[in-house]
């Protein structure tokens, strides 16, 4: 095999109808982890709406046995077979086309196509990885209905999954077995799936709302039986919503989930048969946080969720990513709002927005929803696809109103069952069913770059008015200079000098509407807005919830951001004035510590908080939230030149001066809080312990050792993983004899649970004490650690690199050095994994000289390196572009 050249971009604009379809496929599986058998047999017809010429199969890492078009085997001077493709020329109009290969389950430490993962077989197919089984048109636009045969030793192999149902099975003399399971509903080569291993099954059965009875299966190793009643509950809740909230109902009689060990991505939605991480489906109160809880919920919906949102309906190429990945990121954060608080999911779903993916679109990464060429498409598996195109997808339901953006989805899922379809159809769906004109608002999926809102308030006292003027803009991004303005939704309220709403009334109108917020659009690159019958000058609440995915610029003073932080009637929108005002007062201290001024936290702060704390039991899980200093990520990202080491001392200094001035309240509130009962995973309960660990880190922050003594105590006495976690993480960052010593008894109790194990890991890689990095170094020589397992990378190497800035940007290089050999190494097992921990470096060139020199070189140690992975080449030649 020669070496791969420089990888190809492929283009949005040279997308073309597949020029063969393939009717049904029967595909007969050999299992054997050292050697498979494939048995591929394909009834294809020419399209006749396609260009003619060769059938292409795509088809990589797989050794061809043979060829046999209409029961003939094709001599080798009959296809053309290359490393990538199978060729076939002069072919009838319709055929069927049989084909042998051979692939190596063992020896696929990438984790695409069939793999070994412990003691299980398994599959991952998105987006590309079925030409790794079989030669296949492996593009979504290509729908087939699959018949799969398993054949494997029955001791071993016990249980065989495909997708479907299951419609056959027989034993053969020689102690092997078969299963036969056929799928109906025709689907594309991505969502195929087949499991096999020794497994546990846990069931249960959903009763849809026409009255079918559907049998729910999770699998897992029969070590983590105890840890699948979390998951069945979220599947049928999600199921049940599903049904409730859009209509949608499952449409066969099984549905089935696999939990392995590993896996690249969270899960996949395989008809019938969603293949999971076992992280983000295994739970005990013991083994998982609060946040594992939540997490799992959610997953599970969001996989349950694509059975209509990309499954039955799909994306016609890669380029339509958002359309499957958006809309039901938006369903599943749907999903969490309904089932617990919906003011925190907000408020966690922009939290994390603005980390992540504002970063994202402010980098050399930058790429709009719907993008317009890759290299590999498995690195547009962004949180601009998911995350941003959620948004997207929530703006649309705010044009569409409620009602009207059930009617458009529904319209949506009637018109388009069974088809492989654009962004383009879905906006056409909302637009036809709202008599709605989305042309403008289509940049959204074509523009990248986060749009800037600048706001600006004149009151007129003498007219009683108050004109508020939007204005817009969005930075270039790579390859896009310019940008046109965006249809932005800007959802606003008034608020009187007593806190209360006023009335909204706009210039003509005869009366204010019903209700606290309306939705002004914005369309220009500036408009007003006046507002009138305003006796009192009001403040203004704008982009309430969050109502667009922008960087809102509003003149606001710490007096003003305090009075919205305790009166807002949006709770999206004063906690955002809390975290506004951290941020204005830590840049400010920023700044005087970089200038070598004393610092002294301003009392305004430092009573907001106090007030927050008297108050603490109207909300817990917000109070938690309006407690949380912003990140140092997230500080970062709003200077010019990020200081990290200026960012890391201050924010520790606000932190721990605020521990110090209201230790009393955290201390009585702790107090308060901290109760002994069994866990249950609920809403308050949930509340109760995010607050109360809250509480805990401020008073960590103060290092006596009665907040010591405390945290130990609380873990001693924890009866879940949530508690006990909180306060590992706390002592860890504690230099003393206390700290080995609870890592120690951690892992001589968790060893044997690989979940628990990972937290182990993060939270070493996590501690901001010196020494972390050689510490890291050592636990990679650790038997719990596994350089190709993707969970361990990403909670030893992932966490360090990302969520611990001040020690993986040391003045001395060593983190980048040391992040540059990492991918180097795991480029060779698994280029997905590698490429994901490039993101590491993602704001490279916001750093001072010294250190975009020194991230310079190791980005180009990388570049350097001659056989690079198409994933982690087109992130590095970005990055470096
Ligand atoms: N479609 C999966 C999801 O639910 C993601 C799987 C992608 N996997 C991959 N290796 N690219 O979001
Ligand atoms: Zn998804």
């Amino acid at each position: 095999m020669n070496a791969p050249l420089a990888p190809q971009t492929i283009y949005l604009a040279d997308y073309q109808v597949p020029a063969y379809l393939v009717k049904t496929v029967d595909l007969h599986f050999d299992l054997d982890p050292a050697q498979t058998l494939v048995s591929s047999k394909l009834e294809m017809m020419r399209n006749p709406a396609g260009q003619g010429g060769a059938l292409k199969l795509d088809g990589e890492q797989l050794q061809l046995h043979s060829v046999t078009l209409n029961g003939q085997r094709l001599s080798e001077a009959e296809y053309d077979c290359t490393d990538s493709r199978l060729v076939i020329d002069s072919l009838p109009d319709e055929f069927t086309l049989e084909i042998v290969t051979e692939i190596q389950p063992d020896q696929n430490t990438a984790l695409e196509g069939l793999y070994h993962s412990g003691q299980i077989l398994c599959t991952q197919c998105e987006a590309e990885g079925f030409r790794r089984i079989t030669y296949y048109p492996d593009r979504p636009d290509v729908l087939a209905v699959f018949t799969v045969t398993l054949t494997a030793d029955k001791a071993q192999w016990p249980i065989m999954l495909s997708n479907g149902n299951q419609v056959a099975s027989g034993e053969f003399e020689d102690g092997r077995h078969w299963v036969c399971w056929h799928d109906p509903h025709p689907k594309p080569a991505y969502l195929f799936a087949l499991v096999a291993g020794d497994l546990y099954c846990q069931q249960d059965s959903f009763t849809t709302m026409s009255g079918r009875q559907v049998t729910l299966q999770i699998f897992v190793d029969p070590e983590n039986k105890a840890k699948c009643d979390h998951a069945l509950l979220s599947l049928k809740q999600a199921m049940q919503w599903d049904e409730q909230a859009f209509g949608r109902e499952y449409d066969l009689d099984i549905f089935m989930i696999v939990a392995v060990n590993d896996f690249n991505m969270g899960a996949m939605e395989n008809k019938g048969l969603n293949i999971f991480n076992a992280a983000c489906v295994l739970a005990s109160p013991e083994t998982a946080t609060d946040d594992d809880f939540y997490t799992i919920q959610s997953i599970v919906g969001h996989e349950y969720f694509h059975n209509w949102s990309g499954n039955r309906v799909t994306c016609r190429d890669w380029f339509q990513l958002s359309l499957k990945e958006g809309f039901t990121v938006m369903r599943d954060q749907s999903f969490s709002a309904d089932l617990n608080s919906a003011a925190v999911q907000r408020i966690d779903d922009v939290d994390m927005l603005r980390r992540m993916q504002f970063a994202e679109d402010a980098g050399p990464m930058a790429h709009p929803v719907r993008p317009d060429s890759y290299m590999e498409i498995s690195n547009f598996y962004t949180v601009t696809i998911y995350e941003k195109g959620a948004e997207v997808v929530r703006m649309l339901k705010t044009l569409a109103g409620d009602a009207g953006f059930r009617r458009g989805t529904d319209l949506y899922f009637a018109r388009h069952d069974g088809q492989a379809v654009t962004t383009d159809d879905f906006v056409s769906a909302i637009e036809e069913a709202n008599d709605l004109d989305l042309a403008q608002f289509q940049r959204w999926y074509t523009q990248a770059g986060t749009p800037e809102l600048t706001v600006e308030c004149n009151y007129n006292q003498a007219e009683k008015t108050l004109t508020v003027t939007l204005q817009q803009s969005c930075p270039a991004t790579p390859g896009q200079p310019e940008k046109q303005p965006f249809l932005i939704p800007v959802a606003v309220g008034l608020i009187g000098e007593q806190g209360q709403s006023l009335p909204l009334q706009l210039t003509d109108e005869t009366q204010p509407i019903d209700g606290d917020t309306r939705v002004l659009l914005l369309t220009e690159n500036q408009q007003n807005f006046t507002f009138i019958n305003l006796p009192e000058r009001p403040k203004l609440s704008v982009l309430r919830g969050f109502s667009a995915p922008v960087k809102l610029t509003q003149q606001r003073d710490n007096a003003e951001l305090a009075f919205m932080m305790a009166n807002d009637s949006d709770s999206f929108n004063r906690w955002d004035a809390g975290q506004t005002l951290f941020i204005n007062i830590l840049l400010a201290l920023i700044a005087e510590y970089q200038s070598g001024s004393t610092l002294v936290v301003p009392e305004l702060l430092t009573d907001q908080l106090a007030a927050i704390l008297d108050n603490a039991s109207v909300e817990p899980a917000l109070t938690a939230r309006m407690l949380t200093l912003p990140s140092e990520n997230y500080l970062a990202a709003q200077m010019a030149v990020a200081d990290v080491d200026a960012i890391h001392a201050v924010r520790s200094f606000v932190k721990r001066s605020l521990a110090v001035t209201l230790k009393i309240r955290f201390e009585n509130l702790y107090q308060q809080l901290h109760q002994i009962k069994p866990y249950e995973f609920n809403a308050a309960d949930l509340a109760q312990r995010s607050l109360k660990n809250t509480c805990l880190s401020y008073l960590m922050t103060l290092t006596e050792p009665v907040q010591v003594e405390r945290c130990l105590a609380q873990m001693a006495q924890a009866n879940n993983m949530t508690d006990l976690l909180a306060g590992l993480r706390l002592i860890v960052d504690v230099d003393g004899p206390q700290r080995q010593q609870a890592l120690e008894s951690f892992y001589q109790q968790w060893q044997h649970d690989r979940q628990v194990v990972d937290k182990w890991l993060t939270v070493q890689a996590l501690s901001t004490l010196p020494g972390t990095l050689t510490n890291i170094k050592s636990l990679m020589q650790h038997p719990a650690f596994s350089l190709k397992n993707p969970n361990n990378v990403r909670a030893l190497i992932g966490q360090f690199c990302r969520n611990n800035p001040s020690q993986f940007h040391a003045r001395d290089g060593s983190g980048y050095q040391f992040l540059a050999e990492q991918i180097i190494a795991l480029d060779k097992l698994n280029p997905q994994v590698a490429a994901r921990q490039l993101g590491a470096f993602n704001s490279w060139r916001r750093y001072n000289a010294d250190r975009q020199k020194q991230m310079q070189a190791a980005l180009q140690m990388i570049a350097d390196k001659s056989d690079l992975s198409p994933d982690v080449y087109e992130i590095v030649s970005k990055y470096l572009a």
